[in-house]
């Protein structure tokens, strides 16, 4: 059947890029993720028409506008130059439609794909990109998770039990496996409208300790907020049908992203407004996260130069009090250049900051009233009020800042 085609790249990409790209802890995430998917080889009964997996979805990719840098072609040699050929799978019988998730996903995460009718919608060019942005980032996010997973499976903190009987570990296989389920979500909402998925980077960073975990979860989990928040705004004027799903995923990551915020001793929600971010910003944190020679597709939005704080770090566990200023190092610019850091915080305009320079480190004030995370972009101008405009005139950045 066509499907098995298309579902069988998928698979023999994940292997290729296992072999030769990742260190090994990296490899054996990408051999469990190959695991995972191998087993949606397997028929089982669905009624969502959601998860079909469409042969035309890959014939698609090369004429379609919104992929400029999909090559199938470079899928196919590097599953055949690492793999060896794989046996035509066994036909699902008719009208059970292919899944993404094995059951056990669904299993651990709580539920699997909604079922149903697919959303009624002609998806606009518009809601395309957004959702390869949120299916950019979903990716990062569940390879993060899968990664700390394998990486902290002999670290005390993160394997011991709470006085609830469950461990950071327990949770954050929840969470990795609810992350599977959007991701799935939003790759069959693309194929509903005959696009490609993103395909997963291979190379994500390891975490070193839960803290350092904790951190990093708390700021992947923050950016897939934000930009999902930015996504919901832009889908309201053209595709208010594709509301549900995602509005119902921004909420089950904020109370991700409260576990976080509570394993590192911060209170659970520390604004009443979460920050919304650009697509750019949220791109560029996400990138962050990666080594993005080792993404197979780079979406067509600006990578930024990084803001590199010397302090404060991002850490797990806010500081008693927030930070009173930023340090960076300011390479590039001159002493003499005038300089702001626009500061991004909840539903805010964007407020700012003047930068000195000095010795090659530049510093710049904290505005009074910033609270959870806060993002920082190095600019020339102080004229844009929303996050948008300030993503058009950022030097570099965002810089993530744990406030409370
Ligand atoms: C984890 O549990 C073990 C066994 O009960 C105990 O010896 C160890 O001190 C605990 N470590 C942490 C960091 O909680
Ligand atoms: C937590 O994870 C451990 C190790 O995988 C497992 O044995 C245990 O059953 C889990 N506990 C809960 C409450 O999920
Ligand atoms: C997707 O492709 C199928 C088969 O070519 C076609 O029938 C359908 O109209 C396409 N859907 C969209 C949204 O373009
Ligand atoms: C941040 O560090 C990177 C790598 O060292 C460097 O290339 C970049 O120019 C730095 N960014 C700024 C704004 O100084
Ligand atoms: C920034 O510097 C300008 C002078 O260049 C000064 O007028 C302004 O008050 C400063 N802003 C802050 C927030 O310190
Ligand atoms: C940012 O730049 C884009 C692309 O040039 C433009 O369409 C958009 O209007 C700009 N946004 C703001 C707020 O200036």
């Amino acid at each position: 059947m066509r499907f098995t085609d298309s579902s069988n790249l998928l698979v023999l990409a994940l292997v290729a890029s296992s072999c030769c790209a990742a260190p090994a802890p990296l490899r054996q995430l990408a051999a469990a993720s190959a695991l995972t998917i191998t087993s949606t080889l397997k028929p089982k009964s669905s009624t969502s028409s959601l998860l079909a997996i469409r042969s035309s979805t890959v014939q698609a990719k090369a004429s379609s506008s919104l992929l400029p840098s999909v090559r199938s072609s470079t899928i196919q040699p590097k599953a055949s130059s690492s793999s060896p050929p794989s046996p035509p799978a066994a036909q699902p019988p008719a009208a059970q439609a292919p899944v993404l998730l094995s059951p056990a996903t669904a299993e651990q995460a709580g539920g699997g794909v909604p079922g149903g009718p697919p959303p009624e919608t002609t998806f606009s060019a518009n809601a395309l990109s957004n959702f390869k942005v949120a299916n950019f980032i979903e990716g990062i996010e569940s390879g993060f998770f899968a990664g700390a997973l394998d990486s902290l499976n002999k670290d005390a903190t993160f394997n011991n039990a709470s006085a609830d009987g469950k461990s950071i570990a327990n949770v954050t296989t929840q969470i990795a496996a609810q992350e599977l389920v959007h991701k799935a979500t939003l790759e069959g909402l693309l194929s509903l409208a005959n696009e490609s998925a993103v395909p997963a980077c291979a190379t994500i960073f390891p975490v070193s300790d839960t803290p350092d975990f904790l951190a990093k979860a708390n700021l992947v989990t923050s950016a897939a907020i934000g930009v999902i928040i930015t996504i919901l705004q832009s889908l309201a004027g053209t595709d208010p049908n594709l509301l549900g799903p995602l509005s119902s995923i921004l909420s089950c990551e904020s109370q991700q992203d409260a576990f976080f915020r509570m394993s590192g001793s911060n209170t659970p929600s520390a604004s009443p407004f979460n920050t919304a971010l650009s697509q750019t910003f949220a791109y560029n944190i996400a990138l962050s996260f990666v080594d993005p020679r080792s993404c197979p597709q780079l979406l067509p939005l600006p990578i930024l130069p990084s803001l590199n704080l010397t302090s404060p770090t991002f850490v797990s566990t806010a500081p008693a009090t927030p930070p009173t200023s930023i340090t960076f190092t300011a390479s590039g610019v001159s002493a003499t250049d005038k300089l702001f850091i626009g500061w991004v915080n909840q539903a805010n305009p964007i407020v700012y900051s003047n930068v000195t320079i000095s010795n090659g480190v530049a510093t710049a004030d904290v505005p009074a009233g910033l609270t959870g995370i806060a993002f920082a972009a190095l600019t020339r101008e102080i004229s844009a009020t929303t996050v948008d405009g300030l993503t058009n005139v950022t030097i570099a950045g965002p810089a993530a800042v744990l406030m409370s």
